[in-house]
């Protein structure tokens, strides 16, 4: 089997994990594997190298991909499906793994479907929003670099008695808001999932400066439907008699050496997804539920909805009373 890999989408800390963890896999079976460059714009300009053993050595501490990652609008077209199928027979290619979030997969599951080509997907993305894994890679690296700008700012935050909103990633999902709060301490998370009433949350400051708070933070999910940290600090300051400052987060939580679970994670699914083709099962992507193996079709990874833990958002309020 000759089997070629990509990563599509938005990087994430643990792709290159995911990537050594694939081709070692491979190669221990006795497959070739094909590196696909910047995504599925690989497949559409033909930048395919081989990969071996030494290819994807000293990778798995690395940030971003060594393959280098893209969101290609052409991909999704038919004479661009059709120009990326050309390329896969042109190399022999029997299966493609892709690793990316829910737009790589809904590129996987057409083109998988209209070309007929056999492809197995693997989640990796910040924001932690596909159905059919507890965790994505790069979801914990990105957690705990947002955690400790979180805590730095908490330093200026309680030395000048001072409110923050600090805005995180996560696109329309707040996985990462929620985390970032609870293991942040903040004083409120705003995150997509909920709605947000800004008469209540200027209630809840002005109550916490009155008892005595001296600092407060306000976690910001980028997609929350009030409008981002600017916007909702823009809409509070009629209600506070209080200065605040904003700090978006932005691009330091998607790089960075991957944490010890993003590698583990990596290394787990990029075996198993190996394994998987072996045994024949493909258009579905591979996640990890409750330390277990599963396999979820493509279509249902991006069209079903993954639940946030309503039980962190419970403990984020009573916690921050
Ligand atoms: O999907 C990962 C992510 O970092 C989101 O959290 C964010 O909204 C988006 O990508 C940013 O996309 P881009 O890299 O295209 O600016």
């Amino acid at each position: 089997m000759n089997i070629g890999v990509l990563t599509s989408g938005g990087d994430s800390s643990g792709m290159n994990a995911a990537i050594r963890a694939i081709t070692r896999t491979a190669l221990h079976y006795g497959f070739d594997v094909f590196g696909i460059k910047q995504g599925y714009n690989g497949l559409l300009n033909d930048t395919i190298i081989e990969l071996n053993r030494g290819s994807v050595a000293n990778i798995i501490q690395r940030g971003g991909t060594i393959l280098g990652t893209a969101r290609s609008d052409e991909f999704e077209t038919e004479q661009g499906m059709a120009q990326a199928k050309k390329t896969i027979d042109k190399h022999n290619i029997n299966a493609v793994i892709v690793i990316g979030g829910d737009g790589t997969m809904r590129g996987a599951k057409i083109f998988s479907e209209k070309f007929k080509v056999k492809m197995i997907g693997l989640p990796g993305t910040i924001d932690n929003d596909l159905y059919g894994t507890d965790y994505t890679i790069g979801f914990d690296t990105a957690i705990n670099s947002a955690l400790d700008a979180v805590d730095r700012i908490r330093d200026t935050a309680a030395s000048l008695e001072r409110l923050f909103f600090i805005e995180v990633m996560g696109r329309y999902a707040g996985f990462i808001a929620l985390a970032v709060g609870l293991a942040g301490g903040a004083e409120e998370v705003l995150i997509p999932e909920t709605p947000t009433n800004i008469d209540a949350l200027a209630n809840k400051i002005n109550d916490n400066i009155r008892k005595g708070k001296k600092s407060n933070i306000i976690i910001v999910s980028e997609g929350d439907e009030a409008g981002n940290a600017f916007a909702i600090a823009e809409k509070i300051k009629k209600c506070i008699n209080e200065p605040y400052r904003v700090a978006v987060l932005g691009y330091i939580q998607r790089g960075g050496a991957p944490t010890a679970n993003d590698r583990i994670l990596a290394s787990k699914l990029g075996f198993a997804t190996v394994e998987a083709l072996m045994q024949n099962i493909h258009n579905c992507m591979v996640g990890e539920i409750n330390k277990k193996i599963v396999f979820t079709p493509f279509e249902e990874t991006y069209t079903k909805k993954k639940n946030i833990d309503s039980d962190i958002y419970k403990i984020i309020k009573i916690l921050s009373e």
